[in-house]
C-alpha cells in the first residue's frame, strides 16, 4: 500500500489526549499534518489545552471530535476521509480506572470498532497501532534479548494464568493477552481488507516529557520516577530492569511509519532502549536522577531488596530489548537516556505535579 503523506489529508489519532498520544499528535503536527484529535471529554481543559497549544508552535492544524471506543459508530466522524488512523487510546489500569476484565474487552472491543469506522471511511491506507511489550516479552531465561519476532503467547505450556477463564485475576496477563489478539486483528482485518495495511509499534517503559497534568496517571512508570524524587523507593520493576524508550521517540516513530514506502501489513517495531545505556536496574536509576537533579534526595532500592539479593544474588537481567528495527528501517533517532530522565524529572516540576524531596 502507498505511504500516506501530510498533503494526502487528515489523519486521525484515538486516545489523543493520552500521554503517549499527545507526542503522536505532536510529531503529526510538526511535520505539517492536519490531525482529528479523538478524545473522549471535549470540556476537560487538561485533556486538550495542550493539544490546542501546538497549532502556535507547530505548521499542523488540529482538529478535535468526541468520540469513544465503548460506543459503536463513535470514530465515523473523525475518520470521514482520512488518510491514515493511529490507533493509540485504550483502557488502561491506571490508578484502578478500569480492572483487568475491561481493559482485555476495552481494547479488543474497542479496536473492533475502529477497525469498523475505518473500514466505513473507505478512504484510510495505513493504521499504525500502538501495542505494547506486553505482546512481545514472554517467560525466557535472563539475559534473553526480546525482538520483534517474539510474541507473548510463546512458552505459555503448563502456564495455566495464559487463559482466557484468567483475565479476572491477572491484570497483566489480561493486558499482554489483549495486545496480541489486537495485533492480530488489525492484521488479519487489514489483510482481508486489502485498502490498509497495519503497523504496530511495541513499546516498552515510556518516559520522557510530560505536556499536561493529565499525563501524571496514578502507577503510571512517569508516576513512579516522581515517586523517586519525591524521596519514596522506588516500587515498580525494582526486581529488573527499567527498559527505556523516550516518549518522544514513540510519537516519532509513529509519524515515520506513515511516511515509510518499507512498512507493510504485519510489521512491528519494538520500541525500547536504544543499548544497554537505556536498561536500568533501581540503583543505576537512582544515580542517574541523582546526578541530573542534585538538590533532590532521590529515592532508591525499596526495603523489601535486601532480602531479595540474599536470595537470589542480583536483580533479574530482564527485559532486554533494543530498538535497532525502528533506528534502520525507520532512521529513527534516539533521545539520550539522560535527555529523557531529564525531562521526565523536569517536566513533573515545571507543571507542579510533585513535590521533591530537597537534600
Ligand atoms: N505508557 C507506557 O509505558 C506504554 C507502554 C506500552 C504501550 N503503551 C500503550 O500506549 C497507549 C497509550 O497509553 P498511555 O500510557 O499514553 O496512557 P494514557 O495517557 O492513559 O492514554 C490512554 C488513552 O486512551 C484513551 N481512552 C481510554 N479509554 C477510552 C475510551 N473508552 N474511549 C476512547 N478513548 C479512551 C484515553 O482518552 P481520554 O484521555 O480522552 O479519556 C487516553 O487518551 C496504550 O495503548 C498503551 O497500551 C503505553
Amino acid at each position: 500500500m502507498p505511504c500516506v503523506r501530510a498533503s494526502d489529508g487528515p489523519v486521525a489519532v484515538t486516545g489523543a489526549s493520552g500521554f503517549v498520544g499527545s507526542h503522536v499528535v505532536l510529531a503529526l503536527m510538526k511535520r505539517g499534518y492536519t490531525v482529528h484529535g479523538c478524545v473522549t471529554d471535549l470540556a476537560h481543559p487538561a485533556k486538550i489545552d495542550h493539544l490546542k497549544a501546538f497549532e502556535d508552535r507547530t505548521p499542523g492544524h488540529l482538529e478535535l471530535f468526541r468520540a469513544n471506543l465503548l460506543e459503536d459508530g463513535s470514530y465515523d466522524a473523525p475518520f470521514a476521509g482520512c488518510s491514515a488512523v493511529l490507533h493509540v487510546g485504550t483502557a488502561m489500569a491506571y490508578g484502578g480506572a478500569n480492572n483487568s476484565r475491561q481493559v482485555y474487552e476495552g481494547a479488543v472491543e474497542g479496536t473492533q470498532r475502529v477497525l469498523a469506522s475505518l473500514e466505513r471511511a473507505g478512504s484510510i491506507r495505513r493504521l499504525v497501532y500502538t501495542s505494547s511489550f506486553a505482546a512481545i516479552g514472554h517467560p525466557a531465561p535472563p539475559g534473553y534479548v526480546f525482538s520483534e519476532n517474539d510474541w507473548a503467547s510463546q512458552n505459555r505450556t503448563g502456564d495455566p494464568d495464559w487463559s482466557l477463564d484468567r483475565i479476572d485475576v491477572n491484570g497483566e496477563t489480561a493486558y499482554a493477552m489483549a495486545k496480541v489478539e489486537t495485533e492480530h486483528l488489525v492484521n488479519r482485518t487489514a489483510l482481508a481488507d486489502g485498502g490498509f495495511d497495519a503497523v504496530s509499534v511495541c513499546p516498552l517503559v515510556v518516559l520522557g516529557p510530560l505536556l499536561s497534568p493529565a499525563h501524571h496517571l496514578v502507577f503510571s512508570w512517569q508516576w513512579f520516577l516522581g515517586r523517586m524524587l519525591r524521596g519514596k523507593p522506588c516500587k515498580r520493576a525494582w526486581q529488573a530492569l527499567w527498559n527505556i524508550v523516550d516518549v518522544r521517540d514513540v510519537g516519532e516513530a509513529q509519524a515515520r511509519i506513515l511516511e515509510s514506502e518499507l512498512c507493510k501489513n504485519g510489521d512491528r517495531y519494538q520500541l525500547s532502549a536504544t543499548d544497554r545505556s537505556g536498561e536500568l536496574n533501581v540503583n543505576q536509576l537512582q544515580e542517574q536522577l541523582q546526578t541530573l537533579f542534585p538538590r533532590i534526595a532521590v529515592g532508591g532500592a525499596p526495603p523489601e531488596m535486601d532480602e531479595y539479593l540474599a536470595k537470589y544474588g542480583k536483580v533479574y537481567d530482564a527485559p532486554r530489548a533494543y530498538c535497532d528495527r525502528a533506528r534502520r528501517e525507520l532512521k529513527l533517532e534516539t533521545h539520550p537516556i539522560e535527555d529523557t530522565l531529564r525531562e521526565t524529572g523536569q517536566s513533573l516540576l515545571d507543571l507542579g505535579l510533585i513535590e521533591p524531596a530537597l537534600r
